[in-house]
């Protein structure tokens, strides 16, 4: 899911970050898709996993605000919808609502849950992974560094709860969470630091950096974090935690 200031594009996600489809397969599981039944793909970027729900004979919307990205989903042959997760705007449509890595660019988390609340059908599932507290912290923490030596703060813009703060969400909006918890899933980055900084890093850059400076601070945030994190056959490994949960919208609704 996108902020203004981050501009995904399908080539340079597909050489930086690929992987983060395959960790996500997992959760297709606790989705349990049935033949015939209509879900939505929050936030499905190049429809990599919409295609595996697909492929279940789901009928699949896959919603995104990248354009570039949801034109990858529709090669696939994916229907696809842009638009903004916390805006959401369906009514009573859906079996279930999935989402895969991001929840956390969608920092209006209770707008979120509340318009996936109205999306659902009663008794609908909402099953989910993004990051949680403690999530890529030592890049987070690298890039204020190289920030600070330039006199600069960094943007908030993403979104990484605690277990508690996430169920207390879903619970106001009337689910009942079946199971939700942080853990820590340590990621290598075949880019090392440098290239997922280059794939994700924009948003946390404050208004003004001009290209040339904005190398700069990559690279040398890039520098502090390779110093902290682990190496895992020759690869940088980061310091990934994710939240996941299953969460049912009850029937009185
Ligand atoms: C994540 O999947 O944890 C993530 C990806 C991009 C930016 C921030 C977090």
């Amino acid at each position: 899911m996108t902020q203004p200031s981050q501009h995904w594009q399908p080539d340079v996600y597909q050489n930086n970050a690929s992987f983060v489809a395959g960790y996500g397969a997992p959760l297709i599981d606790l989705l349990k898709p049935q033949a015939g039944e209509s879900i939505l793909d929050l936030g499905c970027g190049d429809g990599v996993l919409t295609r595996k729900i697909a492929d279940s004979g789901c009928c699949v919307l896959g919603l995104d605000g990248s354009t570039a990205l949801l034109e990858a989903a529709r090669e696939k042959g994916i229907e696809t919808v842009c638009g903004d997760g916390q805006k959401l705007d369906f009514d009573r449509q859906f079996d279930a609502v999935f989402s895969n890595a991001a929840l956390h660019w969608m920092t209006d988390a209770a707008a979120v849950v509340k318009g996936v609340a109205r999306a659902l059908k009663k008794g609908g599932r909402f099953v989910a992974e993004m990051g949680g507290a403690g999530n890529i912290a030592a890049i987070q923490t690298a890039l204020e560094q190289a920030l600070a030596e330039y006199g600069l703060r960094p943007r908030a813009c993403w979104y990484f709860p605690t277990a508690e703060a996430y169920r207390a969400l879903l619970q106001q909006q009337g689910f009942a969470v079946r199971q939700i918890g942080l853990y820590e899933r340590p990621t290598p980055l075949p880019t090392g630091v440098a290239g997922w900084l280059e794939a994700f890093g924009e948003p946390m850059l404050p208004e003004g950096v001009d290209k040339e400076m904005r190398g700069q601070i990559f690279a040398q945030a890039a520098r502090l974090a390779e110093q902290k994190l682990p190496k895992e056959n020759g690869q940088t490994v980061a310091d990934y935690v994710r939240l996941r949960f299953e969460a049912q919208l009850s029937e009185a609704v």
